[in-house]
């Protein structure tokens, strides 16, 4: 059990006034709050060992690169990663899958085939439709049924010796489904193709086990798992990274420099071009020391509560209309009462205090799939609370007099 009320002693930031409300945070899939230990490794990576790193002989250089060097090696042991070098440190979930889109370039050949599915972000679709346009490869989408579950039989039927990439969502940031990734690498690697996971919105809610689920590339961001923003990383299988052709070019990313000619760094350096951001780096070590000592496995219990609670409430509420109500669901809510626009909610409880995102959450093809302009998403962590819930269904019912 959760002790949820000194858990959210950790957070300085739910415990302030927006509008004249207490604030009810539900917009953790967008993005999730951070914990004073985090916040404060930030100040003291500023305040004592700031300094560039992989480049310098002097003590600060040095203990910062060991510092960025440690998440590294934390997130070796979190996801059950073979060799250290397997991860790269990016930008975010959104970089990593563009890294692996642009430097497959030269890998894939016209009538080749990509699969996505109708559960993708704009992020895990527009970089391999720039890919499927430089090469003359196919995109090809897994269909999903109304209730946001993927059509696992209409991907059987896609796959065939072309194609030649796989990328699909752990789990959908628009509907919370849980896709059977696990089933989905398993038949892709069948017919030898690569299989990228987009886990952005898995890793802050379960256990993930790399080597288990044997995935060739895995991307996800720290903002998400109440780190920094600006920091994520790609994980890719030894041999597949050594076949990709470099993203960025740079500083750092090298072996040798000539005008005629460059030879590229070993793994990971050689797709790390530039100076990272290092304090962010530094600072996911934290945030995922801190979801380790509350527990994967407590924050899914906890959460599927919130969920299975959530959902029961809301629906009390007439005209309300859940999108994506998959049997394997993460801690995701996606909903419209009535005809009224999902802005005017969001904008009404906004006023109330409550923070949740309305519109598409980039994912304008499953808004298209269920025929309206968006809805409203509201997302629960392991700080919110079923008062919390209670509230906000009070806040709608406000909200849907108001505007009806
Ligand atoms: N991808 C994030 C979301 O779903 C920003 O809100």
């Amino acid at each position: 059990m959760l002790d949820i009320k000194t858990i959210r002693k950790d957070f300085p930031i739910l415990n302030q006034k927006v509008n004249g409300k207490p604030l009810v945070y539900f917009d953790n899939a967008a993005t999730s709050q951070k914990p004073k230990v985090v916040i404060d490794a930030i100040t003291a990576y500023y305040q004592e060992i700031n300094s560039n790193i992989h480049r310098g002989v002097h003590t600060l250089s040095q203990l910062a690169t060991d510092a960025y060097e440690a998440t590294r090696t934390k997130l070796k042991t979190q996801y059950n990663v073979k060799h250290i070098h397997e991860i790269i440190f990016t930008r975010g979930t959104t970089e990593s899958i563009n890294l692996v889109a642009s430097s497959f370039t030269s890998l894939i050949k016209k009538d080749d085939e990509i699969i996505i599915s109708a559960l993708e972000h704009h992020s895990n679709i527009v970089p391999w439709q720039l890919l499927c346009d430089r090469t003359g490869a196919k995109l090809k989408v897994i269909p999903m049924n109304k209730i946001g579950e993927l059509i696992i039989s209409e991907f059987d039927k896609l796959l065939n010796k072309n194609t030649k990439i796989v990328a699909v969502s752990h789990v959908s940031n628009a509907l919370g489904t849980i896709n059977p990734i696990k089933e989905i690498i398993k038949k892709a690697h069948k017919f030898n193709a690569v299989v990228l996971i987009d886990g952005a919105q898995a890793t802050p809610h379960m256990q993930v086990d790399f080597q288990d689920l044997d995935c060739d590339f895995y991307c996800a961001s720290s903002h998400k798992m109440y780190g920094p923003t600006g920091i994520g990383f790609l994980y890719g299988k030894e041999d597949w990274l050594n076949k990709l052709t470099p993203y960025h070019g740079g500083g750092e990313m090298i072996k040798q420099v000539t005008f005629e000619k460059t030879t590229y760094a070993d793994l990971p350096h050689k797709f790390e071009a530039g100076t990272p951001n290092i304090e962010a780096g530094i600072v996911f070590g934290e945030a995922i020391d801190y979801i380790n000592k509350i527990g994967l496995d407590n924050i899914a219990n906890y959460e599927n509560e919130l969920l299975v609670y959530a959902t029961e409430k809301m629906l009390q509420i007439d005209g309300l209309k859940i999108y994506g109500t998959a049997n394997k669901k993460a801690s995701v809510i996606s909903f419209n009462i009535g005809d009224i626009h999902p802005f005017d909610i969001g904008s009404i409880v906004d006023k109330l205090g409550f923070a949740v995102r309305t519109g598409h959450h980039c994912t304008q093809p499953i808004m298209a799939f269920f025929g309206i302009v968006g809805t409203i998403r509201a997302s629960f962590s392991f700080y919110n609370t079923k008062e919390e819930i209670d509230a906000f269904v009070v806040a709608l019912e406000k909200a849907k007099m108001m505007l009806s």
